[in-house]
């Protein structure tokens, strides 16, 4: 396959933007009346605002052909279908087979996945059902009051953030903790808090071989037989979530007390899957259910929308228009809800070790950037820290901001001040103001002349800055699976335009391999590696002060 940025499509994007670079959002809306309400669309629960955009209906019409170009519509049939989309580990990409609530048959090497993974449901229904009732003891016969998920990366981040983003629907009775750094501050901190004999751990790894959830499971299991002094203690207290039966019984852990899936869910997507276990346990299974629900009905639109009204699919171009056009090289997600804190981190696995790819599906180096940096806090913490480089900044960064209608938590005037941010934010980082504005406003509350002089391009705002708003009528676990699963889909369509493999992750692996070399040399205290001149001596000063 040739490069896209060949294409005559890309080239008439690169026209276009020379066309509008200098444009104004603003002289866009005052040329159409009809462009806020053209240029908006509600899907699953979700409404999309993408009118403050630097674009014109001839940029989503170029991009869409952009999108027609490299088949991206085909690719999603392909998906959809279970073909191994996945080129370089030969699976398919069945994360949407997940949250199939149609049981539509999707067939693998000739066999429908769909009664696996009910079966697996059914499992997790039956599990959370006696931890959440009691009917599940501890070894010593005591109610599970504490769950900790130990995982990593995808097997640690969805489920984490799921669980923050819906608090609202935990019980006080039942908490969830997760442990995902190797660093023993991590698990220790945790665990000091708990009680062994009504804690249950989750050993989430879809490998089962991932040295920082091994490492902390090995630890909590030693934390628990310390306390309650009897192995059998372990399969009352431990069960896992993996693709890996022999590595999980290998470890002590019952193979009746594994929940699997299958190595067509990738990691960074597996949150539907068993490795939504800890969600499932705060949450309630039908609860669950309902986050699954909310993700299908986007897969559905997805799926079936022509691309001019798909909204994953239009956000997904949009980051390429300014990716690859209009030379952004980030991408902020700002979410006006507290709990939805953990979305950013989410999406930076989800996104960053999705598309930060440098060769295409076929091996050949791109010539064009791929996946942005992704980043974000809640608003209005962000606000107060790094919203000023957005506004006067010299770099362009397109923005998502999330907000609900109604708040779990309407605290007196709280929602309508958190909300007015939202609002104002996304206008004055359209709108700007001029110097000639900024000046005015100097004089006429009074200050010098050399002074206004001096403090009206510091006060100017270059405005024209892009950004979405996304807006639900609260955060429940139907609009939260939307919400995950459209950004799952704007990721995969910026994948296809781009030619790139979205479902490997081989750029993790040279640090590991090292990782594991350098290992042994700190245990010995011996250097047997060839190492570069800096990191050999980074290590012999590490090995000494320890020594000392
Ligand atoms: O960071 C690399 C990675 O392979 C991720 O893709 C994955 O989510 C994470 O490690 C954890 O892997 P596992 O679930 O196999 O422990």
């Amino acid at each position: 396959m040739s490069l896209v940025n060949h294409t005559p499509q890309w080239q008439a994007l690169q026209q276009h933007w020379d066309e509008l670079r200098t444009a104004r959002i603003t002289d866009f809306f005052a040329a159409d009346p009809q462009r806020a309400t053209a240029m908006r669309l509600s899907v699953a629960g979700l409404y999309l605002d993408y009118s403050k955009n630097l674009i014109t209906p001839t940029t989503l019409k170029l991009l869409a052909a952009l999108a027609d170009a490299v088949d991206l519509s085909g690719w999603t049939q392909r998906m959809f279908n279970g073909a191994a989309i996945n080129n370089t580990e030969d699976r398919a990409v069945l994360h949407i087979a997940l949250r199939n609530r149609s049981n539509r048959p999707i067939v693998v090497d000739g066999a429908d996945v769909m009664p696996l993974i009910n079966q697996v449901l059914a499992r997790m229904e039956h599990f959370v059902g006696r931890v959440r009732t009691g009917d599940w003891l501890g070894h010593t016969g005591r109610r599970i009051s504490d769950v900790v998920n130990i995982g990593i990366g995808g097997s640690n981040l969805g489920p984490k953030m799921v669980c923050a983003a819906l608090a609202p629907y935990q019980r006080d009775d039942l908490r969830v903790h997760f442990v995902s750094n190797i660093d023993g501050t991590h698990l220790v901190e945790t665990l000091a808090r708990l009680n062994p004999e009504t804690t249950l751990f989750i050993v989430a790894s879809k490998t089962f071989t991932t040295q920082e959830t091994m490492t902390n499971a090995t630890s909590a299991r030693a934390w628990l037989l310390a306390a309650l002094g009897d192995q059998t203690a372990v399969a009352r207290h431990f069960v896992a979530v993996s693709t890996n039966a022999e590595r999980v019984t290998a470890f002590g852990i019952d193979p009746n007390n594994m929940f699997g899936f299958w190595d067509w869910v990738g990691g960074r997507y597996s949150l539907w899957s068993a490795i939504g276990l800890p969600i499932a346990l705060a949450v309630g299974f039908d609860r669950f259910v309902e986050l699954l629900e909310g993700a299908h009905a986007m897969d559905e639109h997805f799926r079936t929308a022509d691309i001019a009204h798909n909204m994953p699919a239009l956000l997904g171009l949009l980051g390429v228009w300014y990716a690859n056009f209009a030379g952004a090289r980030t991408h902020a997600v700002l979410p006006y809800d507290q709990s939805l804190r953990f979305l950013a981190a989410y999406l930076q696995q989800g996104d960053m070790e999705s598309n930060g790819k440098r060769v295409t599906r076929d091996g050949v180096a791109v010539e064009y950037s791929t996946g942005p940096v992704v980043w974000g806090e809640p608003g209005t913490d962000g606000q107060h820290a790094f919203y000023q480089l957005i506004h006067q900044g010299t770099q362009l960064i397109p923005a998502d901001f999330i907000g609900a209608i109604h708040s779990h938590n309407e605290l007196r005037d709280h929602h309508p001040k958190f909300m007015a941010n939202f609002f104002a934010q996304t206008e004055a980082l359209m709108r700007g103001r001029t110097t000639a504005e900024a000046l005015a406003e100097l004089q006429a509350s009074g200050v010098a002349e050399a002074q206004a002089q001096l403090l009206a391009p510091h006060r100017t705002f270059p405005g024209n800055r892009p950004t979405n708003s996304i807006l639900m009528q609260r955060l429940t676990p139907q609009t939260l699976g939307a919400l995950i699963a459209l950004y799952e889909h704007r990721i995969f369509t910026q994948g296809i335009i781009w030619g790139v493999n979205s479902f490997d992750q081989w750029g993790v692996e040279l640090g590991k391999q090292l990782a594991s070399v350098i290992l042994d040399e700190l245990q010995t205290g011996k250097l047997t590696a060839p190492h570069d001149p800096s990191t050999r001596a980074l290590l012999e000063y590490f090995i000494q002060q320890r020594r000392a």
